[in-house]
């Protein structure tokens, strides 16, 4: 964690102002085991550089005991590079490239990136800053942010990143808190808890600020949408995938909270190929990659 990140976070629990408390162990300029209180008095841990909350007495979050084993993301990774198509790959490469470039060329200061998951976008941002931005990088996998901590680390020692374990529908900032939001195909998995993140990253989010959110975009026009509809409610109880792959309803949602400017950069557009690992896009149908620039 970084010193800088403190004046934005609040606590998970009730609100209020959080503050390092105690620092154990520094590198640098980096807090890595130290703990953080609340004005009522929650406490929460830094360990092994992450800010940890998961805090016990929250009720509402699932099982997380599972994310807390060592796990092989080496091998991980290496399964979701192999059984990823082509073409989405190159769309993939594409899309982030072209959010890095926006983020490098308007110099953000204050960049979160939301379900990191294995930190693809952070990685590719690290590499070539011209400027050192605080960025927050948030997952519910405290596992994940412990092994992509390190592998940022040797990507560029001097990336300042803070690492925060949570979950992303209680999201531990105060209002305005950011100057720009990624999210690198995580509202998408949300299923039907992406609106209600969209809504509190506008709360998050500073006046004129930036979200860049990539998608693979379909039109629910073509006969075979009702198949993916039985797909979605069938493995994810999710009867409605088009909140989160059909663009004017994306856009709708956008506009209904609040956002004041919408840009679809179209990166690509292809047919599916077999994918083992995502539902969209449907094999044999067309689809769009796309970055959608939403301003504040
Ligand atoms: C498919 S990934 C998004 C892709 C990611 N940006 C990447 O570059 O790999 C979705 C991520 O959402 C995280 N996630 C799932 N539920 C969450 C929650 N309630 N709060 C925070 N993160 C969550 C998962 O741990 C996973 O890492
Ligand atoms: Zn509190």
């Amino acid at each position: 964690m970084y010193k800088e990140v403190e004046d934005i976070l609040v606590c998970p629990i009730c609100g209020s102002k959080i503050n390092i408390r105690k620092v154990y162990l520094k590198e640098g300029e980096e807090i890595i085991e130290g703990t953080l209180n609340c004005e009522k008095n929650h406490k929460f841990y830094i360990k092994h550089g992450i800010i940890d909350f998961h805090y016990k007495e929250n009720k509402n979050l699932p099982n997380l005991a599972q994310f807390y084993f060592e796990r092989d993301f080496e091998n991980i990774n290496l399964n979701i590079e192999n059984k990823t198509p082509n073409n989405l790959k190159k769309f993939q490469n594409l899309s982030k490239q072209y959010m890095n470039a926006i983020v490098q060329k308007k110099k953000y200061k204050n960049i979160l990136d939301i379900a990191s998951g294995r930190s693809i976008l952070l990685e590719g941002m690290a590499e070539k800053f011209s400027h050192n931005p605080n960025i927050v990088s948030l997952d519910l996998n405290f596992a994940a942010l412990k092994y992509n901590r390190k592998k940022i680390k040797k990507i560029n020692p001097k990336a300042k990143i803070t690492y925060i374990a949570c979950d992303y529908l209680n999201l531990p900032f105060k209002n305005s808190a950011f100057d720009c939001i990624t999210s690198y195909y995580g509202f998408p998995n949300m299923a039907q808890s992406s609106p209600r993140v969209m809504q509190e990253s506008y709360r998050i989010l500073r006046r004129k600020g930036l979200v860049l959110d990539t998608r693979i975009l379909v039109s629910d026009k073509d006969e075979y949408y009702n198949q993916l509809k039985s797909i979605a409610t069938a493995n994810m109880n999710f009867p409605n995938p088009e909140i989160v792959s059909v663009e004017q309803l994306i856009l709708q949602i956008y506009k209904k909270i609040g956002f004041s400017e919408f840009k679809n950069e179209k990166i690509g557009e292809s047919i599916g190929e077999f994918n083992e690992l995502d539902i969209i896009p449907m094999q044999g149908q067309k689809f769009k990659s796309s970055v959608l620039i939403i301003k504040k």
